[in-house]
């Protein structure tokens, strides 16, 4: 079966004052009333063909993990706690040794997008998985809606021969400049990478070690010497804090020549910044999306949300970012332009709140 491993390291400070260190946005019920995290491990869960996930997150957060995981009543899945994030081309190295280093494929999926289509993604899954199962590395591919400079880029080649709708990539470019992606989009038979890849544990650590000899030998060390605890398991600290930090995108799929992609349009959306959830949210008749205890008069196209004990009224603005969290140590409140939301890490890096 199919393990799904779940990338749960993330700290989402674009989305401040409500995703903070201690608990990030994947762990936030910022779309649906469940958290990002419990929606994607419910994609697969039950499914035919997948196994119990493997999670993948930093100490902090495993207490997280496991009320959604037991929220949704998986007793099988297994956490592995990373002594310190080097990002995701060693998160995955060390899920694929737990997976058994064998050809047994790996679903690898951030915790923090919204998919309102599954049965689509599931779909493209399927076709994927007889390319996946000769050993190429899966992408999935979403057509590309403007030159975002955040995305990674696939450029298609030709048909695969071995999983029908399925393409051999050309060429993969993690987060390009914003004259390449323009250059791409106006080329034409491009993708945003979904960040979403399906591939054999073996097929992976394989290509890790040929890209990044050091970082595969750091993780396959730190798996060696791991301890496990009930459904943690604890890589060796010193082992893995040898390992280089960077993204399976640099690492892996720009270097690594077995690559397919299988485009797919499962209404995908990375909830990056507060705009993005401004676009996927439920607006009233003057494109307002409101959340908790929230008066607007006079207002329009604001996103505006309180955490219960918090009450917030506007008037007479536009296009406004007004967000306000009541925590523990007092209520943190953001006021922003729509427009402004990308330079919210300005905010926290001076606040020194991430
Ligand atoms: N466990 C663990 N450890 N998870 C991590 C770590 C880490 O050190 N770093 C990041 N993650 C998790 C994040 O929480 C997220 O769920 C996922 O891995 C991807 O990391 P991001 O940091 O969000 O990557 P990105 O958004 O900049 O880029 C990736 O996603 C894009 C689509 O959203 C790339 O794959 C791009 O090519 C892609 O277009
Ligand atoms: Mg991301």
């Amino acid at each position: 079966a199919i393990i799904p491993v779940i990338l749960s390291g993330g700290s989402g400070t674009r989305l401040w004052p409500m995703s903070t260190p201690a608990r990030p946005k994947q762990f936030l019920p910022l779309v649906t009333d469940r958290t990002m995290f419990a929606e994607t491990i419910a994609r697969t869960q039950g499914q035919p063909g997948f196994a119990a996930p493997l999670v993948v997150c930093g100490p902090g957060h495993v207490e997280h993990a496991l009320a959604d995981l037991t929220a949704a009543g998986i007793a099988q899945a297994r956490i592995i706690v990373e002594p310190a994030a080097r990002n995701t081309a060693p998160a995955i190295a060390l899920a694929a040794h737990a997976a058994g280093a064998g050809d047994t494929p790996i679903l690898v999926m951030p915790s923090d997008h919204v998919m309102t289509d599954p049965a689509a993604f599931l779909a493209a899954i399927e076709a994927a998985l007889p390319a996946v199962r000769a050993g190429a590395l899966a992408t999935f591919g979403i057509e590309p809606a403007g030159p975002e400079t955040g995305y990674g880029y696939i450029q298609r080649g030709e048909p695969s021969a071995a999983a029908l709708g399925t393409f051999a990539v050309a060429r993969f470019v993690e987060k390009p400049p914003l004259d390449a992606a323009q250059a791409m989009l106006a080329a034409g038979g491009h993708y945003w990478n979904a960040g979403i890849f399906l591939m054999r544990a073996d097929a992976y650590l394989a290509a890790l070690a040929a890209s990044a000899p050091a970082m595969a030998q750091a993780c396959a060390a730190a798996m060696a010497g791991s301890a496990a605890t009930g459904s943690t398991i604890h890589p060796d600290s010193a082992a893995f804090l040898a390992s280089p930090s960077d993204s399976i995108d640099y690492a892996v799929m720009e270097k690594t020549p077995n690559v397919v992609v299988a485009p797919v349009d499962p209404g995908w959306s990375d909830v990056g910044s507060w705009t993005a959830l401004h676009a996927l949210a439920q607006h009233d008749a003057h494109g307002n999306a409101a959340q908790g205890n929230v008066l607007t008069i006079d207002t329009n196209g604001s996103l505006i949300r309180a955490t219960a004990g918090v009450r917030i009224a506007t008037l007479g603005v536009d296009n406004l970012i007004v967000i306000a969290n009541a925590g523990p140590a007092g209520t943190d409140v953001l006021v922003i332009p729509m427009d402004r939301a990308q330079d919210i890490k300005r905010i926290v890096d001076q606040l020194g709140d991430a």
